[in-house]
């Protein structure tokens, strides 16, 4: 009979992570341990990159050094990833830990066995991480190569150096879900591991699950897996515009005076707090608000999504609302009819722009790492539809909620709180 203490405990799990770098491993290997933790759970990121840059804080970020055919360098890393694994043994077995989330790239067959080899102590889930969006790629790059590791090279170099990286990794990829094809970049005959799940972490989707036998904290890890996460959002609308006091619609105006004098109100409420992140439109009125919220904060990252753009108006895109009565009697009637599905000719609904908007959403929330301070800066039919996916509103309403533009709503929603709140500034 095997020694009690050799028994795997109930209570205790290995998160791997899987995936290429800048697909958002580590922002998904941070949100289950800081939820796991509010919940009262044990649970720490192992991250072999800060492991190298402990051990090894000579430059190791040059992209040879992740060469699949440099054996030397293959070694090096192998034994990185080594010592990470027994740091994260070491907090189940001899810190009460519950959760050990090893943040590594894990892509190749060999390194999972590896995994599986050493880590037999207690069960290992692991997550793989896919993300198809260019946009979010293109900026997931751009802020790696802003960490100090690449601060001897310039911006270029930095970026070149990077996708290199990737490229090394991508040699060597293997899938979870492989087919044994030995097609896929994996071994003929490999299989996946017992227990694993794939997941959109853009969407927060489950693209598969595939579970032998379920591992614990299963069900709540996959719940946190597909939820979105916001410790914080400012959601602002941008002041006062030319078309906005002559009640016109849609175009690309820019602020007025008055709406300047918002602007530099919301800095004042702003100043001293912290923003990590800032999300407007690609319009000139969201992207003039951000830049006097931002005089003298360089160091706040910015984007601009169209995915936030205002509601497309088609052809009733600069006219007024009496204009539109008067000239579109149609289009007047059908938005009083049903606001929420009645689309502008060569334009959008409401409706048609809910899928849109939400990807914004989930786009903003990436990009900021699900930072404590987002804030987003939109338009009065995208704000609502921002706010009603928090709110859950009726579909019927979303077109009526009130968006101020000298008050902005903050909102919290994670596990354990849900809070939308308007305040003014
Ligand atoms: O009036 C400002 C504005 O942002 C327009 O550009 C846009 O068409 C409109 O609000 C959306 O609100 P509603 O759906 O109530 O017309």
């Amino acid at each position: 009979m095997p020694h009690l203490q050799s028994l795997p405990s109930p209570n205790k799990l290995y998160v791997a992570m899987v995936g290429l770098p800048a697909m958002g491993k580590s922002v998904i290997a941070y949100k289950l341990q800081d939820n796991l933790y509010n919940l009262g759970l044990s649970a720490r990121v192992f991250n072999n990159g800060e492991v190298r840059r402990r051990l090894f804080p000579e430059n190791t970020s040059h992209a040879e050094f992740y060469d699949p055919n440099n054996a030397k360098l293959v070694a090096l890393r192998e034994d990185i990833a080594l010592i990470n694994m027994y740091e994260a043994k070491d907090f189940l077995n001899n810190e009460s830990g519950n959760v050990a989330i090893l943040d590594a790239t894990n892509v190749s067959a060999p390194r999972r066995h590896k995994i599986i080899a050493h880590l037999s102590d207690h069960p290992i889930l692991f997550v793989e991480c896919r993300n198809h969006d260019a946009d979010l790629y293109a900026a997931s790059v751009a802020r790696k190569t802003k960490l100090s590791e690449f601060a001897h090279l310039s911006t270029e170099e930095a970026q070149a150096s990077f996708e290199a990286r990737i490229r090394h990794y991508r040699s060597i990829y293997c899938p979870l879900d492989t087919d044994g094809s030995g097609t896929d970049g994996c071994p003929p005959g490999a299989k996946g591991p017992e227990n694993y799940v794939i997941v959109d972490s853009l969407n927060h989707r489950i693209i598969t699950e595939h579970l032998l036998n379920e591992p614990p904290y299963y069900g709540l890890l996959r719940d946190l897996l597909v939820s979105d996460w916001v410790k914080g959002l400012s959601l602002i609308r941008h002041g006062e515009t030319e078309f906005n006091r002559e009640n016109r619609i849609g175009g690309d105006p820019r602020l007025t005076d008055k709406g300047r004098q918002q602007a530099r109100l919301l800095a004042a409420h702003f100043r001293d707090r912290h923003i990590s992140s800032v999300v407007t439109s690609t319009l000139r009125r969201t992207r003039e608000m951000a830049d006097i919220l931002l005089e003298g904060r360089p160091e706040v990252e910015r984007y601009a999504l169209k995915e936030f753009d205002e509601i497309d108006a088609g052809v009733c895109d600069a006219m007024t609302y009496d204009e539109v009565r008067q000239l579109r009697p149609g289009i007047w009637e059908s938005r009083k009819a049903d606001k929420y599905n009645a689309s502008y000719p060569g334009g959008e609904s409401y409706a048609s722009m809910k899928e849109r908007v939400e990807r914004g959403v989930k786009k903003a929330l990436y990009l900021s790492g699900n930072a404590e301070n987002l804030v987003i800066i939109g338009h009065q039919a995208v704000n609502r539809m921002i706010l009603s996916h928090f709110l859950l509103r009726r579909e019927e309403d979303v077109p009526y909620v009130y968006i101020p533009q000298d008050r902005y709503f903050h909102i919290v929603s994670t596990q354990s709180r849900k809070l939308v709140e308007l305040l003014p500034f």
